[in-house]
């Protein structure tokens, strides 16, 4: 993070896409592959043992983090992608039928509306979309509108990676609960950036990428009730998924193993049970403190600058601050800002529908995580202050 990019000090603001590393991760990964790689679950050796035993180690730090109630509930997969997948692919495909019902949000993430639509055509089902207001929030009404007998699952976004919107997400569950309707969080923007509790929230399924919260990339976390998880088929099928196999039969395995076929990311599963030791020690609370009033510092200094159009102003908010320029495209913004060291994303941000829904065909996002400064945005500030410049 201390690197210089073009000659300037690197202005790093788009965590939501992928956050640092702090050097305990590093430190872990390195020490995981020269002194402890061995493979889980199938050795008596020594290494092995003390590979599956920090490989559940982390399972139990994953579970104490988001405070589910049993480690077989949290399942590793490859990021929130393939944990929504999963929930798809195993729930989805056991539970829709031709005319059921699976409700979204207008504010979903690529990868929270494609396993449905894929899922619906399938099965002839519908995809309900709940429409978001001009600040982009959630019309909670609407949303009750659209919970009827038909549906058969809730899947909505915590917190919106292209608005920064927060979800009233424990009222959605509980709203569909009353019709016995599971409910599914995509919790990638919200982990990074507070405290989650599943139990709290009372949710069947959530889930969340290891890189977004400091850990390594190509790990990610299904949480899922047992009784939810017990039900379902496998995902998968492979090796370490099933207790026992002939040509004939196979019995599979008790969760969570059920759902994690082949060999894991096992340096990815330590290493992300590193990066939760570290938001354990830094008090993430206290980092949400500081970013939200980041936020507020930020949202203040952009917002002056002339020309400037903040897409995303809802009440609870985290920390994103996404936003367009009268008459000039976001691609162009993002390389003059890169000129000057400062990394934003610039683009649809995988929520096509939420651009459509604010008639712009991309925006520049700034999205915080907690090591940054008021530094940081003054940057961006004078940043977008040349843009004008240039752009006269
Ligand atoms: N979903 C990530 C983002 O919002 C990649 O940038």
């Amino acid at each position: 993070m201390k690197q210089k990019i073009r000659g300037k000090p690197l202005v790093y603001l788009d965590n939501a896409a992928t956050s640092q590393k702090p050097q305990i991760v590093l430190d872990t990964l390195l020490r995981y592959y020269t002194a402890q790689n061995s493979n889980v679950h199938r050795g008596v050796h020594f290494l092995s043992e003390q590979a599956t035993k920090e490989y559940e180690d982390a399972r139990n730090k994953v579970r104490r983090f988001i405070n589910a109630a049993e480690e077989r509930e949290i399942v590793f997969v490859r990021g929130t992608t393939e944990a929504i997948n999963l929930v798809a692919d195993s729930y989805g495909r056991q539970n829709v039928r031709a005319g059921d019902e699976v409700v979204i949000s207008a504010m979903e993430h690529h990868s929270n509306i494609v396993p449905w639509q894929m899922l619906c055509q399938e099965k002839g089902a519908v995809l309900r979309v709940v429409p978001i207001n001009d600040a982009g929030e959630l019309l909670l009404e609407e949303y009750e509108r659209l919970l009827t007998p038909k549906t058969r699952l809730v899947a909505m976004a915590h917190v919106s990676n292209a608005l920064g919107s927060i979800n009233p997400v424990r009222r959605i569950v509980e709203l569909a609960h009353r019709q016995n309707i599971p409910v599914l969080i995509d919790g990638a923007q919200a982990v990074p950036h507070a405290r989650v509790d599943v139990r709290d929230l009372n949710c069947d399924f959530y889930a969340f990428s290891g890189h977004k919260v400091f850990g390594p990339t190509g790990i990610g976390v299904l949480y899922g009730k047992a009784t939810r998880l017990e039900a379902m088929p496998p995902y998968q099928g492979g090796g370490d998924m099933i207790s026992s196999v002939t040509f004939e039969k196979t019995t599979y395995n008790k969760i969570p193993y059920k759902f994690e076929a082949g060999t894991p990311n096992i340096a990815g599963v330590i290493g992300l049970g590193s990066a939760i030791d570290y938001l354990t020690s830094i008090r993430l609370d206290a980092a949400s403190a500081h970013e939200n009033e980041l936020l507020e510092y930020a949202t203040n200094a952009i917002s002056q600058i002339s020309g400037i159009r903040l897409v995303g102003t809802a009440r609870e908010k985290s920390a994103i601050v996404s936003f367009v320029v009268d008459g000039l495209h976001p691609h162009d913004i993002g390389t003059i800002l890169d000129q000057e060291g400062i990394a934003v994303r610039t683009g649809h941000h995988c929520a096509q529908p939420v651009m459509d829904r604010f008639g712009v065909p991309a925006t520049v996002r700034a999205s915080l995580a907690l090591y940054n400064t008021r530094e940081d945005i003054d940057a961006l500030v004078s940043g977008l202050r040349k843009v004008s410049e240039v752009f006269g």
